[in-house]
C-alpha cells in the first residue's frame, strides 16, 4: 500500500473500531485455527452498543465471543487513543493473565503500519507507545483505586463473589467521566449482576440492558448467509442443524436454560428448579381478600365440605423473623389463605390460628416444635383448648425440625411443587421460592437479605399432608389413582377416571373450584 492509502486506512481505524475489529484484528477459533475477526451481526450490534453508552451490561450466552469483543474493544482503544487506561477484571488470575494474551495475540498479528510500539509488556498489563494502557486484573483483592480508569471492563460479573463491594469502591471514581461495560453469562438471581441488569431493563440505573439470544450465532443457528461456515464443520463432522438438540442431551436442563436460554428465573443455585417456578409463578392469582389488619390473604372461604391443614413458622413478632402460615385445603392441595407478618406477637398468632382453625372446619394444626413453637402450642392447647393440633408417631404435640429431617421435608417439598401435589396462590409464596437457594457448602437456605418462613411452613404443610392422605380413610383418598397425583389436578382440573366397563375417560371438574 502507498503512504496516503495506509494514512487513509489508519483513519478509518481509528475512526471506527468496528471496520479496524472486522479487518485486522485475528482471533483463534476453536475450529477454523487462526481468522480474522469477522464479526456476526449480533458481534456489531454489542460493539455498536457499547461504543453508543458510557456504562453497558450485557446477558450473554456461552461462547459468544464477548470476552473476544471486549479484549479486541481494549485494543483498539489502546491503539488510537492517548492517555487511555482501560482495565478489565476477571474472576480469577487464570482468567485474567488468558485475556491479556489473547489481546497480546491480537497486538502481534496487527500489521506494522497500525502498531504504536509497546513500552510495557507483562503478566498483568500492556502499555502502548500512546501512553495507553490495559491492566488486566484478577477480582481477589482489588481496591477501588486500582480499577479506576477511562474504561472498566467485568467480565463474567455473576461469578465475582465480591463483586457488590468492588463496584461501590470504584463506582465514585469512574462516575466522572469513566465508562463501564459490563458482561456475564447469567448465575441465578438476587446477585449483584441480576440487580443492576434488572434495574437497567426498568430503567432504573445508568446502564443500557444488551441482550443477545443463542438463535443469532450463525455457529449455533442455521442462517443461509453463512454457508461458508457450515462446509467447515461438516468436514469436522459437525451438524449445523443438530446443534442444538445435541447441546441440549449434552447438559441438564437448568444448565441449558441458565448458560444458552440466559434464564434469570430460578435459575443458578435456586432449590426448586427454573422452568418449575417460572409455571407456579404463572398460576399464582391475585384475586384474594385481606383480613386481620393486612396480614391475611384468603383466596377461598372454607367450604363445608372440606377438610383443611393449617402449618405455621412462628417467630418473636419483632420485627426480624416473620411469623407465617398457610391454609391448605386437604381435598386438593389448593392455598387457600396465607398470614405473614413480622409484628404479631405469640400470643395474638395463637389466637389469629385458633379463630382461623375454628372457621376453616377445626383444621388440623401443624406447628413446629422449637423454642418459640413449644410456646405457641402451649398457648393453643391450654389457653385456646384448641382440639385438633397435629401429633407425631410419639404424641408429643408439634413437628421437631432437626438437621436430618429438615432435609426430607424440603425434597418433599420440592416432590410436591414438581408433581402438582399443592396449587400455590400467593406470588409472595413463590417469592421466597425464588430466593431459596443451595449455598456453595450445599446448604439449602434462603439467600442473604431474604427470608424462609413461608418456605418452612409450606414445607411442614406438605409433610403434613402428605401423612394424613396416606394415613387417613378420607373419602378422597380411596379416589386417588396413586399418591403422587392430586386428588383434584390444580393446574387444568382435569383428570382421568376409568368408567365402569374399563375405559377410560377424562372429567373436567373445574366447577367444584368455583
Ligand atoms: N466472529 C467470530 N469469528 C471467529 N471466531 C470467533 C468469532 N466470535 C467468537 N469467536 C471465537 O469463539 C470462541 C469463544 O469466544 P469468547 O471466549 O470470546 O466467548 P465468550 O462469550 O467470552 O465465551 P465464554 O462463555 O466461554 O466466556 C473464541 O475461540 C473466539 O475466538
Ligand atoms: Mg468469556
Amino acid at each position: 500500500m502507498e503512504k496516503n492509502q495506509l494514512l487513509d486506512e489508519f483513519r478509518k481505524c481509528r475512526e471506527d473500531p468496528e471496520y479496524f475489529i472486522s479487518n485486522y484484528i485475528k482471533v483463534t477459533h476453536p475450529i477454523r485455527g487462526l481468522v480474522p475477526f469477522r464479526l456476526y451481526p449480533f458481534q456489531q450490534r454489542i460493539l455498536s452498543e457499547i461504543e453508543g453508552h458510557r456504562f453497558s451490561i450485557l446477558r450473554k450466552f456461552r461462547q459468544a465471543g464477548c470476552t473476544t469483543i471486549a479484549a479486541a474493544y481494549s485494543l483498539w482503544t489502546i491503539t488510537f487513543q492517548k492517555h487511555k487506561s482501560v482495565v478489565i477484571l476477571s474472576k480469577g488470575d487464570a482468567e485474567s493473565t488468558e485475556v491479556l494474551d489473547r489481546i497480546k495475540l491480537m497486538y502481534d498479528e496487527l500489521p506494522s503500519f497500525l502498531k504504536p510500539g509497546i513500552i510495557e509488556d507483562n503478566k498483568h498489563t500492556l502499555k502502548l507507545k500512546t501512553n495507553s494502557v490495559i491492566k488486566s486484573r484478577p477480582s481477589g483483592k482489588q481496591s477501588g483505586r486500582s480499577l479506576a480508569g477511562s474504561l472498566l471492563i467485568i467480565d463474567e460479573a455473576a461469578f465475582i463473589e465480591n463483586i457488590d463491594t468492588i463496584w461501590a469502591a470504584v463506582y465514585p471514581i469512574i462516575s466522572t467521566g469513566g465508562r463501564a461495560f459490563v458482561l456475564s453469562t447469567v448465575n441465578g438471581i438476587g446477585n449483584w449482576y441480576h440487580d443492576v441488569y434488572q434495574k437497567a431493563l426498568d430503567g432504573g440505573n445508568s446502564f443500557h440492558p444488551i441482550d443477545i439470544r443463542w438463535k443469532e450465532h450463525p455457529e449455533y443457528n442455521y442462517n443461509p448467509k453463512f454457508e461458508h461456515l457450515y462446509e467447515i464443520m461438516r468436514e469436522k463432522g459437525l451438524d449445523i442443524h443438530k446443534w442444538e438438540e445435541t447441546t441440549r442431551a449434552n447438559m441438564p436442563n437448568k444448565q441449558w436454560l441458565q448458560e444458552y436460554e440466559c434464564s434469570f428465573l430460578g435459575t443458578g443455585d435456586t432449590y426448586i428448579e427454573g422452568e418449575i417456578l417460572r409455571a407456579l409463578a404463572s398460576q399464582t392469582s391475585e384475586d384474594f381478600y385481606t383480613k386481620h389488619n393486612n396480614r391475611m390473604r384468603v383466596w377461598q372461604e372454607p367450604h363445608p365440605q372440606y377438610t383443611y391443614l393449617i402449618a405455621c413458622d412462628t417467630s418473636l413478632g419483632r420485627d426480624r423473623d416473620y411469623s407465617a402460615f398457610h391454609i391448605i385445603n386437604m381435598y386438593n392441595g389448593q392455598q387457600v389463605a396465607e398470614f405473614y407478618s413480622n409484628r404479631t406477637a405469640i400470643n395474638d398468632f395463637a389466637k389469629i390460628l385458633a379463630t382461623e382453625g375454628m372457621l376453616y372446619n377445626i383444621a388440623y394444626i401443624i406447628c413446629e416444635r422449637n423454642t418459640i413453637g413449644n410456646n405457641l402450642i402451649d398457648w393453643l392447647n391450654n389457653v385456646y383448648e384448641y382440639e385438633n393440633l397435629w401429633d407425631d408417631e410419639r404424641g408429643d404435640i408439634g413437628f421437631q425440625v432437626t438437621a436430618k429431617n429438615r432435609d426430607s421435608i424440603l425434597a418433599d417439598l420440592e416432590e410436591a411443587i414438581r408433581i402438582d401435589l399443592i396449587k400455590i396462590n400467593s406470588t409472595r409464596t413463590c417469592d421466597e421460592l425464588m430466593t431459596f437457594i443451595i449455598n456453595e457448602h450445599g446448604k439449602v437456605e434462603a439467600e442473604k437479605g431474604y427470608h424462609d418462613d413461608l418456605i418452612m411452613s409450606l414445607a411442614l404443610a406438605v409433610h403434613a399432608y402428605k401423612h394424613l392422605i396416606e394415613t387417613t380413610p378420607l373419602e378422597f383418598v380411596s379416589r386417588l389413582p396413586q399418591i403422587n397425583t392430586p386428588a383434584m389436578p390444580s393446574k387444568d382440573y382435569k383428570i382421568k377416571i376409568k368408567t365402569q366397563s374399563g375405559m377410560m375417560t377424562e372429567e373436567d371438574y373445574k366447577w367444584l373450584m368455583k
